[in-house]
């Protein structure tokens, strides 16, 4: 097994075609296609639009990899693609065709579970990295505080009860009539105001690390329609700058906690909501006054990418996970 092995990364588990080349924990390239724009018209994504999407992109998102990080798809040494979870539809493209670059190279399949993948992430950014260290997730579909013993071994400390944070964003997103997704336009509209608008704060009723969406996202609504009901005046900007502090402030007190609870002196984080500006400074004002190192993936990294799974398929391939080629997609697999 090489020290530095070549991997080239594939995932297409939602509406982002993308393939990344690294070696080692250096990143050669790093390639998106994405049909998010498309599923911008529908306020979400459409799985069969997704699927049919993929198949157009696929073949050239790989061969842009290839090119960029001037490597022969002769010197790949595996190949990590995401089998799950995601839109099966979606997922079946990517994992179509890595299985068939891996048979006709007779080089491994790795099959790469997508939230494994965010958390992956913020290896690229630091080659030093080492756990154990706690990571914050928040993504689309996933919020949680997780204690990372070892590249392969988790414990998920808390996680949301009901909707995720980038979920909440999304639908609070809709009410204020911002395009999908939403968290990016959120973010902006938020910048332009003030938080002046007493939602309720999160977790209350709630201990440890576990984090509920649905009560803010519920009083967001409510506040928005109210106003609209009465015909009375509002400023979006200040339900969007307020929302996204009430979400977002806990996610930052929380990992610092975690960290402080199992004596490490790291933090790392992964998932889409990890690209708010906001949050971003928040994590690193908390880490600062406790004392802990901060790593966060770039931006472009944060939301889905092909990058974070060559780096999950890295840590696979030194762990020796390889895939048969009978390997199947899930539409949800565990953390684990
Ligand atoms: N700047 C931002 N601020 C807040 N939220 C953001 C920002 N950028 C992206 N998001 C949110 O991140 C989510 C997309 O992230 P990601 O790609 O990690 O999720 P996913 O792949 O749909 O879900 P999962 O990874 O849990 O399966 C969306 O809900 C989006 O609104
Ligand atoms: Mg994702």
């Amino acid at each position: 097994m090489k020290e530095k092995p070549i991997i080239l990364g594939i995932e297409s588990s939602c509406d982002e075609t993308a393939a990344a080349v690294i070696c080692g924990r250096k990143l050669l390239s790093d390639e998106i296609i994405s049909s998010a724009s498309v599923q911008a018209q529908f306020g979400g994504v459409v799985p069969e639009i997704a699927s049919r999407a993929h198949t157009d992109a696929v073949d050239e998102v790989v061969a842009r990899a290839l090119i960029s990080a001037q490597v022969k798809k002769e010197q790949l040494d595996a190949v990590a693609v995401t089998y799950g979870a995601g839109l099966l539809g979606a997922l079946l493209v990517g994992l179509s065709f890595a299985k068939g670059f891996a048979y006709g190279l007779n080089i491994p399949l790795i099959g790469v579970n997508h939230i494994r993948g965010h958390l992956a992430a913020c290896y690229l950014e630091d080659e030093t990295l080492k756990p154990p260290f706690i990571t914050l997730l928040a993504s689309g579909g996933h919020t949680a505080v997780i204690y990372v013993k070892t590249e392969t071994e988790f414990e998920v400390l808390g996680s949301t009860r009901d909707d995720a944070a980038g979920e909440a964003f999304d639908k609070v997103a809709r009410v204020l009539s911002l395009p999908y997704p939403g968290g990016p336009h959120i973010e902006k509209l938020a910048r332009e105001g003030s938080d002046s608008v007493p939602f309720p704060k999160m977790l209350k009723g709630l201990g440890g690390y576990d984090f509920s969406y649905s009560g803010l996202k519920t009083a967001v609504i409510n506040y928005v329609h109210t106003k609209e009901q009465k015909g009375e005046v509002y400023s979006r900007a200040d339900v969007a700058c307020s929302f996204q502090k009430a979400a977002l402030d806990i996610l930052a007190e929380k990992a610092v906690e975690g960290a402080q609870e199992k004596g490490v002196n790291t933090v790392a984080a992964g998932g889409g909501v990890i690209a708010n500006g906001y949050l971003r400074e928040k994590l690193t004002a908390e880490c600062k006054t406790a004392g802990l190192k901060l790593v966060l993936p770039e931006r472009k990294h944060c939301t889905d990418n092909a990058a974070m799974i060559a780096a999950e398929g890295l840590v696979q391939y030194r762990a020796g996970n390889f895939a048969p080629l009978s390997l199947n997609a899930q539409a949800s697999i565990p953390l684990r």
